[in-house]
């Protein structure tokens, strides 16, 4: 009776009844599922004490629901297409029996290295089917997958290692990303130096360079997989046994491990992706994530493979060869659905139209938007060139700590608003807080988004650190789940993100700390000390903006830029890599020692007019001589 929503009606219908009773809601969506065993409690625990459980006793593996549930019937049906990074590449479509026996395989290859229930295995590969294969593989014996994405540094790398204890790594010889090479398996041996607890890494080829290679702990995946059996009993599991790891930047302190369990996120992306998306059985679905992400990991690998779906896996990039590249995979496959960042739709809208316009698009069905706000202008122009005018765009709002997509049009079904992500999903009940930690009630307001009562895909933990995820999302306002985001419900009740609230920056859809990058920056030997901020920017939404303190004044700008540049590439990313820098004598700090970001936030904006109240700053006139330096 809930399971596919067919029309708006049904919508408000089913959102009622879902805030009636929240667990008959998802108990039912769970029975919907295969379970060795059925679960004692459908869910217990709150935001009060942070101990939220979902389907508790329920015995089951997520990897039975995603593939060996759908051998009988549709095991000739293709899974995933690969598309390389260049068109002209190896290109090859996986069945769902195919994918079932790689997954096999490669569970048995990892049993046999020793991997058991319960340990971390780190993941850092170049977006290809063997990308996925891992994470299946370790999902299967009851391993915690903690995937990187393979644009972080060593150092990054390695903390994320040493973070989770991570027993083995898994890499490739190197990618290809657009015209740049990665030396996945160097920077993974740089990385290794510090990471005793990685007894195992199998390296899995994809560009025949030349690599070192370490003996007794380093194997080539094509070796291993050759002889292992295409059958494995896969490992039961508890419904709230951690499923995976996905490292997120906070507003404080190192990346925060992010921890997922198997039965209530296999239950909440299963249905937010068929309610979403609404892909019926012949559609050929394209989320252009990398599975380094949680989109990836909700949209490309398991809600998709739990439906029966095909999808694309795409190693590439956007603009390469050339800016064409997106919409000659749709022509080619005739994709149905779409689901992309807006910053992708900004890069691709400063080229000429041609590029759009030279390929058949009329396969699209639905086109989604994920990761930061999508601007109006960005909006109509996926709509108008990319849909052709006919195309829902689905704008969905989630987190990597929500597991899945919170608030959303469902496709073809609520009508859509630009720039908003419209309403919430069945069982989520969004409410946004005053800052005096009181509900806002009525429609026309604005405030912190919250989610008023737990879901099934909800983190349960910080891996290794309960405290900081109760402190981070349950204690800004008890008993409620703190989101970060700022938003606004318009007359009609339609949910629009304004942004973040705090000290986490989102360039290009990726999300960064500042603080994170502040300490990335103070390690340069000539930095005294550093602030970080966003701004606006026009294709990557907010870019990063650092004020700094040098020790002495830098000979030359631009070769103090290329050094800063280096040092956070180095320890964090390229993508971390401030676009402005300003070398300040102070920073604006009140009297208790915080730096006050909104006034740099502002400068670095240059709004120059409407600072604010500044009265409390420890020295107001710091403010009047970073207003009068200049960025290089
Ligand atoms: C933050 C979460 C969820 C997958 C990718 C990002 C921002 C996400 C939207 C949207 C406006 C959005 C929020 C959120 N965000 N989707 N549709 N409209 N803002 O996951 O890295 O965990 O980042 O991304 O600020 O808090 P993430």
């Amino acid at each position: 009776m809930w399971l596919n929503i067919k029309s708006f009606e049904e919508y408000k219908d089913v959102y009622r009844q879902s805030e009636e009773d929240r667990k008959k809601f998802w108990e039912h969506e769970a029975g919907t599922f295969y379970w060795r065993e059925s679960w004692d409690k459908v869910h217990s625990g709150g935001f009060e004490n942070g101990d939220i459980k979902w389907f508790e006793g329920g015995k089951l593996n997520i990897t039975e629901n995603a593939l060996d549930r759908h051998l009988n019937t549709i095991g000739h049906k293709t899974a995933f297409i690969f598309e390389p990074n260049h068109p002209d590449s190896f290109r090859r479509t996986i069945t769902y029996r195919q994918l079932y026996e790689d997954v096999c395989r490669f569970a048995n290859v990892l049993e046999s290295k020793g991997v058991e229930k319960g340990d971390r295995v780190c993941i850092y590969m170049a977006m290809t089917p063997e990308l996925i294969i891992s994470a299946l593989a370790c999902a299967r014996i009851g391993a915690v997958h903690s995937i990187v994405f393979a644009g972080f540094s060593a150092q990054s790398l390695a903390e994320r290692i040493q973070d989770c204890d991570a027993k083995m790594l898994i890499t490739n010889d190197g990618l290809r990303r657009g015209d740049k090479h990665v030396p996945l398996k160097d920077i993974s041996d740089e990385a290794l130096e510090e990471c005793p607890t990685v007894k195992n890494v199998i390296v899995c080829q994809r560009t025949n360079r030349d690599i070192d290679w370490v003996e007794g702990r380093d194997e080539w995946w094509h070796m291993l997989i050759r002889n292992a059996s295409k059958k494995h009993t896969a490992v039961e599991m508890d419904a709230e046994d951690p499923l995976f790891i996905l490292y997120t930047s906070g507003s404080t302190g190192k990346p925060k491990g992010v921890l997922h369990t198997c039965g209530g996120y296999m239950v909440y992306t299963s249905y937010t992706f068929r309610n979403v998306f609404q892909v019926s059985e012949e559609d050929i679905y394209w989320c252009t994530a990398d599975a380094g992400w949680i989109t990836g990991h909700s949209y490309i690998i398991y809600g998709p493979l739990f439906n029966g779906a095909t999808g694309i896996i795409f190693e590439g990039v956007p603009t390469y060869p050339d800016a064409g590249r997106f919409w000659e995979v749709v022509e080619k496959y005739e994709v149905t659905h779409f689901y992309t960042a807006p910053t992708a739709i900004r890069a691709l809208m400063s080229y000429d139209l041609d590029f759009v316009k030279k390929y058949d698009l009329s396969s699209l069905k639905v086109l989604g938007s994920v990761g930061e706000p999508i601007n109006e202008e960005a909006w109509h122009w996926y709509h108008d060139h990319v849909g052709g005018g006919k195309c829902p765009i689905v704008d969905t709002w989630w987190q990597t700590e929500t597991g899945g997509i919170m608030i959303s049009p469902l496709a073809g079904i609520t009508p859509t608003k630009p720039g908003f992500a419209t309403l919430p999903l069945p069982g989520i009940t969004p409410v946004l807080m005053d800052e005096n930690g009181k509900e806002i009630g009525g429609n026309g307001v604005s405030g912190n988004l919250c989610i008023k009562h737990p879901w099934p895909g909800i983190a349960r933990t910080v891996w290794g650190d309960h405290e900081r995820y109760l402190q981070t999302y349950m204690s800004s306002y008890k008993g409620y789940y703190f989101t970060g985001d700022g938003c606004r419900r318009d007359e009609e009740g339609y949910y629009r993100i304004t942004g973040r609230v705090d000290d986490v920056l989102n360039v290009s859809g990726h999300r960064l700390g500042t603080a994170e990058i502040e300490n990335a920056i103070d390690e340069h030997p000539n930095v005294v000390e550093t602030a970080i901020v966003g701004y606006p920017h026009d294709i990557k939404g907010e870019s990063i903006f650092a004020f700094i303190i040098c020790e002495d004044q830098p000979k030359n700008k631009e070769d103090f830029k290329k050094e800063i540049h280096k040092l956070v590439t180095k320890i964090i990313g390229p993508i971390a890599k401030p676009e402005k820098i300003q070398i300040v004598a102070g920073l604006p700090k009140t009297r208790s020692g915080k730096i006050m970001r909104r006034v740099l936030r502002k400068i670095a904006a240059n709004d120059l007019e409407n600072l604010g109240d500044t009265s409390t700053l420890l020295d107001p006139s710091v403010v009047d001589e970073i207003k009068e330096g200049e960025a290089f």
